[in-house]
């Protein structure tokens, strides 16, 4: 399988990074290919509702950082949704890359792929409560199987570390992404 692990966190090194990481080299370790991708070095737009993806070759018309990230979402088979929560909700550029699924709804491109949510959070996973609701309707009406979240308790960068259910869950994960 592919797995696809992307961090939409500002702070590389940061919790996000360190929980996807671990997901990554789990599941590498179980023989996965792997791949992570920094939303921040991207230069993702915000989508613009020109409703170009609704027609023709379904297709984002935007000529941005996403033009690389679209290939790496259609040949992987497991996407990993990594964002601190920022207000309840994901970062600016995570929210702006889901926005920019939007060409998925009319191809059902992602129809059949697992995801993961990855969300740190200072007053640790009651605060992601909202993001995870979102990500579970959204997913739902992508066709995309939600296959777990790892939610943990941090705020300085690698806090992370001491939340060790945290960490052994995104392990638990890279390991089964596998199974059904
Ligand atoms: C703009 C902003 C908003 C935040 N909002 C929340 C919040 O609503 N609840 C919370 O518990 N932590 C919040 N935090 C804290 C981050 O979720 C926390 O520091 C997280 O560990 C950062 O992860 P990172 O190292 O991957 O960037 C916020 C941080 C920032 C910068």
């Amino acid at each position: 399988m592919r797995v696809l692990g992307l961090v939409g966190s500002p702070r590389k090194g940061g919790n996000t990074d360190i929980l996807v990481d671990t997901i990554l080299h789990e599941a590498g370790r179980s023989g996965h290919e792997v791949m992570k991708r920094h939303l921040h070095d991207h230069a993702i737009g915000p989508c613009i509702d020109c409703r170009m993806c609704k027609k023709g070759d379904l297709r984002c018309a935007l000529d941005d950082g996403m033009r690389q990230l679209y290939p790496l979402i259609d040949s992987s088979d497991v996407i990993v949704f990594g964002t601190p929560v920022y207000w309840f909700g994901p970062t600016g550029p995570m929210k702006q890359f889901i926005d920019r699924l939007r060409p998925y709804y009319a191809s059902r491109g992602l129809q059949g792929k697992k995801a993961i949510l990855v969300s740190p959070a200072n007053d640790g996973p009651k605060e992601a409560d909202l993001l995870v609701e979102m990500l579970r309707r959204s997913f739902m009406h992508l066709g995309v199987r939600f296959a777990g979240s790892v939610l943990g308790t941090a705020y300085d960068r690698g806090d992370i570390l001491k939340d060790e259910a945290a960490v052994e869950e995104a392990a638990r994960i890279g390991r089964s992404l596998g199974m059904k």
